[in-house]
């Protein structure tokens, strides 16, 4: 971790110096590599703080660090900054030691639920669950490779009041055998009932009224449910399967789930006056929760009918995952249109005593897909997308990609890097941006060889394994030590040794961008270094084989950085 540890050489030139401090040392990469690789940032407020003037501060910490170790050299540039350069002996040296083990963090005990995908049954998915399930994924793979133990969990929306509808219009069209009625069937018939509630009062009422016989376990409600269900989740296990998302049917832990505890909560609720009964419905009023009018407003947890609302389960889920699961983390990925949703969520489990003190619970939102004109992303006619039909035209974009490349290649090896590069690059386009804004999604540009892109970074992967397989020999055996003959080894190889930190910074923020961005920056830096200098056919083989091995640990940098995305490597096109 170079920024940490650099931070701590500073320190101890603080503490030689007889200066205290107790805050941060702020270190960031410096932009132009002349100026030296990393620079302290906030020197003005280290001086500040420190009481002393900022240039007598810079000539004691020069004077006392110690260069021995990590750094060669440092200096001030103007306005105020320190300049560091780091001492190659020390990088070679770290270097050799991440290529004799393999990335590694080590087990911290702590116990992460991570809420993602969630999509709704009884329709299929469209485009609005691609974010949640690809994020939550990535953030799943992250988590576990940095040693947490990660409970993933799909809280699929199986106990609200689709059913009702659906029940309601089947009954109206005396529909009694669903049986062989496939998940576009549901769909339509869901539309159908959706539209006739709008018009006509009295079928809305009996939706409501279906949905509660369902949730008081009416059998001949339970088995449409258990069908339209089933039906459902074989249709998102070929998504997932497709997508390559790590979700099993044993991570399903949907609303229904909780209907016995759902009955206990708002008992319990209502018990310590949190909830109360206001024309036959359950509610919570939070005190800063105010209408337009000025008027206190509340959540409703239960309706008149008997019905369990989606705040009342989500209640009893947040109690669970702390009480039961006994989780130190709880990380939520549901668009940002829900944020305040969760936070009364959170508001009443707290103030009813459901959350452990040891129970951090973040809900980690993000923005919407848009199209072009900055609306909505649907079809033309206002329709939403199906996530297959997204994923199906992103492969088949990929597929003439690839042709163009390689007019060749065999069947089943065009269908195989066509799902690997379309798969790729729909994961890529959206991870690859901050997820708590909106962004246009456009395909132009996505599946490219040139510019910030999974294939951009796939090729990368292609150019060092075929050096790599040209050799003939394993890399791993190389004896020879790493050597920098000139500056460009150099800082390939502190961008290496940043892999680990930029890893913890993603599990920190819960932004798979951050290791979008360096997976981009490092293999610029390669393809860069690729073009430039000899590797394989280099002469020397001193030179010949610490640039291999340099070119080795790059793509297993590349390689689990895209694997910690959800995307898959590839060998050759
Ligand atoms: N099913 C919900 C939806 O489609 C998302 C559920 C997210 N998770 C949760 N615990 N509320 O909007």
């Amino acid at each position: 971790m170079i920024k940490e540890k650099l931070k701590k050489e500073i320190e101890n030139s603080l503490i030689k110096n007889n200066i205290k401090i107790c805050f941060p040392i702020i270190i960031q990469k410096n932009k132009f590599k002349k100026m030296g690789h990393f620079q302290i940032n906030n020197l003005f407020s280290i001086s500040n703080k420190c009481k002393i003037n900022y240039l007598i501060l810079v000539k004691k910490i020069i004077k006392k660090i110690n260069y021995k170790k990590m750094i060669k050299k440092i200096n001030f540039s103007k306005p105020c900054f320190i300049n560091i350069f780091l001492n190659p002996e020390w990088v070679i040296k770290e270097i050799e030691k991440i290529f004799r083990k393999e990335f590694f963090f080590k087990k911290n005990n702590k116990k992460v639920v991570i809420d993602y995908s969630s999509p709704n049954v009884a329709k299929s998915m469209h485009v609005g669950h691609l974010r949640s399930t690809i994020i939550g994924d990535s953030m799943a793979k992250i988590m576990e490779f940095t040693g947490y133990n990660v409970i993933r969990v799909n809280h699929i929306g199986d106990w609200g009041n689709q059913f009702g509808m659906l029940i309601a219009y089947l009954k109206k069209k005396n529909i009694y055998d669903i049986n062989n009625m496939s998940i576009n069937d549901i769909e339509k018939i869901y539309c159908q009932a959706k539209k006739t509630s709008l018009i006509d009062k009295k079928f809305l009422q009996k939706t409501e009224k279906y949905t509660a016989k369902l949730q008081q376990n009416c059998n001949y409600y339970n088995n449409i449910w258990k069908k339209v269900v089933q039906l459902t989740l074989k249709k998102n296990k070929e998504i997932y399967k497709l997508l390559n998302i790590s979700l099993k049917d044993q991570n399903i832990c949907g609303e229904s789930f909780y209907k016995h505890i759902v009955k206990k909560i708002i008992k319990n609720l209502l018990q310590k006056k949190i909830a109360v009964i206001k024309n036959g419905n359950v509610i919570v009023f939070l005190k800063h929760l105010k209408n337009r009018k000025g008027e206190e407003m509340g959540i409703i947890l239960q309706k008149k009918s008997g019905v369990f609302l989606y705040s009342a389960i989500d209640i009893a889920c947040m109690k669970y995952r702390c009480k039961k699961l006994q989780a130190n983390i709880i990380l939520y990925y549901i668009d940002s249109r829900q944020k305040q949703y969760i936070q009364q969520i959170y508001e009443i489990a707290k103030k009813a005593g459901y959350i452990s003190q040891k129970t951090k619970i973040k809900h980690h939102i993000f923005g919407m897909m848009l199209s072009q004109n900055n609306h909505p992303f649907q079809t033309r006619s206002g329709k939403t997308i199906k996530l297959i039909d997204l994923i199906q035209t992103s492969i088949q974009r990929a597929k003439k990609i690839i042709l163009k490349k390689n007019k060749k290649i065999t069947k089943t090896k065009l269908s195989d890097l066509s799902k690997k590069i379309g798969i790729g690059a729909l994961k890529y386009s959206d991870l690859s941006k901050n997820r708590k804004t909106n962004y246009v999604f456009k395909f132009k540009n996505m599946i490219s060889f040139e510019g910030n892109t999974s294939l951009y970074i796939q090729y990368t992967y292609i150019r060092i394994f075929s050096i790599l397989k040209r050799f003939k020999k394993n890399v791993s055996n190389l004896k020879e030590k790493i050597m920098f003959v000139n500056n460009d080894e150099l800082n390939l190889s502190i961008k290496i040794l940043e892999f680990k930190e930029i890893i913890l910074e993603t599990v920190k923020t819960g932004q798979p961008h951050l290791i979008c961005k360096y997976l981009y920056k490092i293999s610029s830096i390669y393809s860069k270094f690729y073009e430039k200098h000899k590797i394989l056919n280099k002469k020397n083989k001193k030179i010949r084989n610490s640039r291999l091995k340099i070119s080795f640990l790059v793509s297993k940098i590349l390689k689990k950085g895209l694997n910690l995305l959800g995307i898959e490597t590839i060998e050759s096109i």
